[in-house]
């Protein structure tokens, strides 16, 4: 096990690069899947769930080079169609293997997905999709494996019921490949997926955004490999921008695409948080004054993103006045709180009155559970004060990193290993801009 010791206050002043997109590259991957020809994807960032996802490939009979943001991928061996539990139940976007095995060997056995734990995370939008375009797939909860196969795999029109990031590429890596036309209404228009529409276009794919929501594939017999550069990633351009405000500093982000983070600097823009443009690749963030407490409420593209929200509410604390922040994404995304309120943060939970909750959040209502709240309200500005925390999730772990950052006094993180996962050597960067971390092994408290 290894922890982060981190001593505080620290003002962070200096340069990043923004590191590829995590949620684009484990679908690049995935993507690879669909042809037995080469595929090289660059920028990739070097973080645990890439190493994990190469593991799934290799599995599936990939060979996979990883030399510092170049992936190459090449066919190795026959095929499996089978994900080990081991490893596909620590990554959320194992599952969407489904989609190139079942479309080119009519067979797929996965575990049910892991990722973070913000909540239920089921795939039943994602099954339902495949079951119309022909597959069938059971889940046995004896081996804890879902069991799928298919004939012949065909186009559908289906209609999600309500927006999935990943299921709308599982459903995309599906189609690809399958006999005849699908259409997907109420599709996800997250940018990250955009960018996987776009590498699978350069493999021969024949897909189209329509219409808003809309997106329609015309299956093709086969795809020929391709050599892609993936975009930055918008949640660490967020976090570091958190940082350089919530210190108090000044930090100039390389690889900055503001064009996709509008309901981000709206927010920061209303609270008095600086930032300018000062090239199309590069933003400055910067503290310029006291900071006003501001509303969010998350939700999906081109909302407010709910993996920001955890960032956002570090920022508030150090706000002038009281904001609120509506989490209706996930149903359980509010772990760092606790940790936050450790260190002295006035934090308190409620639920804002929703006409129809099932209709109005994005997770399945019958998955929210009783007791947990849907929203915080955060009193500001105050000083936090070191503590020991310990990280639930990927975002959660960033944000408590910057709290322990900023924070006076020696903190303890434990469950680093999550912050591992998506952030590319997370604590040499903040290091450079000032920041006092040192990760260190084993479990005492030294
Ligand atoms: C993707 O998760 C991202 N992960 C998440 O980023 C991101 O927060 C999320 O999209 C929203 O943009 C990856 O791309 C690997 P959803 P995903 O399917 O696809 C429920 C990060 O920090 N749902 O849009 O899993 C689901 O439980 C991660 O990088 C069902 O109920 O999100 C959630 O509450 C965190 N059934 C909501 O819908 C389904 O079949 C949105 O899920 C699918 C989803």
């Amino acid at each position: 096990m290894e922890k982060f010791i981190v001593d505080g206050p620290t003002k962070l002043v200096g340069n990043v690069t923004i590191a590829g997109a995590k949620n684009v590259a484990l679908k690049a991957l995935v993507a690879s899947l669909l042809t037995d020809e080469e595929v090289i994807i660059d920028n990739v960032p070097q973080i645990r769930d890439v190493h994990l996802m190469i593991e799934v490939l290799e599995h599936l009979g990939k060979h996979c080079t990883f030399k510092n943001s170049t992936i190459t991928i090449k066919k190795n061996s026959s095929h499996t169609c089978t994900v080990p539990l081991e490893v596909g139940a620590r990554l959320r976007t194992s599952s969407m293997v489904l989609g190139p095995l079942l479309s080119r060997y009519g067979k797929a056995i996965i575990p049910n997905p892991g990722g973070c734990r913000i909540g239920a995370r089921p795939i039943d939008r994602h099954i339902e999709g495949l079951k119309a375009m022909g597959a069938s797939i059971s889940y046995a909860s004896a081996d804890g494996y879902f069991h799928a196969k298919v004939s012949d795999l065909h186009g559908a029109e289906i209609t999600f019921e309500k927006n999935t990031h990943t299921g709308t590429e599982t459903l995309l890596l599906a189609a690809i490949l399958a006999k005849g036309t699908t259409i997907l209404h109420n599709a996800a228009q997250e940018v990250e997926v955009d960018d996987l529409i776009e590498l699978l276009r350069t493999m021969g794919a024949a897909i189209t955004r329509t219409a808003n929501r809309e997106i329609i594939v015309e299956g093709v017999s086969t795809l020929h490999g391709t050599t892609y550069t993936i975009m930055p990633d918008r949640n660490e351009e967020v976090t570091f921008a958190v940082a350089a405000i919530a210190s108090t500093g000044d930090i100039t982000v390389h690889n900055s695409r503001p064009q996709y983070l509008a309901a981000f600097l709206k927010a920061l823009s209303r609270a008095g948080g600086g930032w300018e443009e000062i090239d199309t690749d590069t933003t400055r963030y910067f503290y310029k004054g006291e900071l006003q407490a501001v509303d969010v409420v998350t939700g999906v593209y081109p909302g407010f993103m709910t993996d920001w929200q955890a960032p956002w509410a570090l920022l508030m604390t150090q706000a002038k006045g009281e904001s609120v922040i509506h989490e209706t994404v996930f149903e359980n995304r509010f772990a760092y709180v606790e940790e936050l309120k450790k260190m002295g943060a006035k934090i308190a939970y409620f639920d804002p009155k929703v006409k129809n909750p099932e209709e109005f959040y994005n997770f399945n209502w019958n998955d929210h559970i009783r007791g947990m709240h849907q929203a915080i309200r955060i009193t500001g500005p105050t000083n936090l004060h070191n503590a020991i925390v310990s990280i639930n999730d990927l975002r959660a772990g960033a944000t408590l990193l910057l709290a322990t950052t900023i924070g006076s006094g020696k903190s303890y993180l434990y469950g680093i290993e999550q912050v591992d996962r998506g952030y590319e050597h997370i604590e040499n960067r903040l290091t450079t801009m000032g920041a006092h971390i040192e990760r260190v092994r084993g479990d005492a408290l030294s």
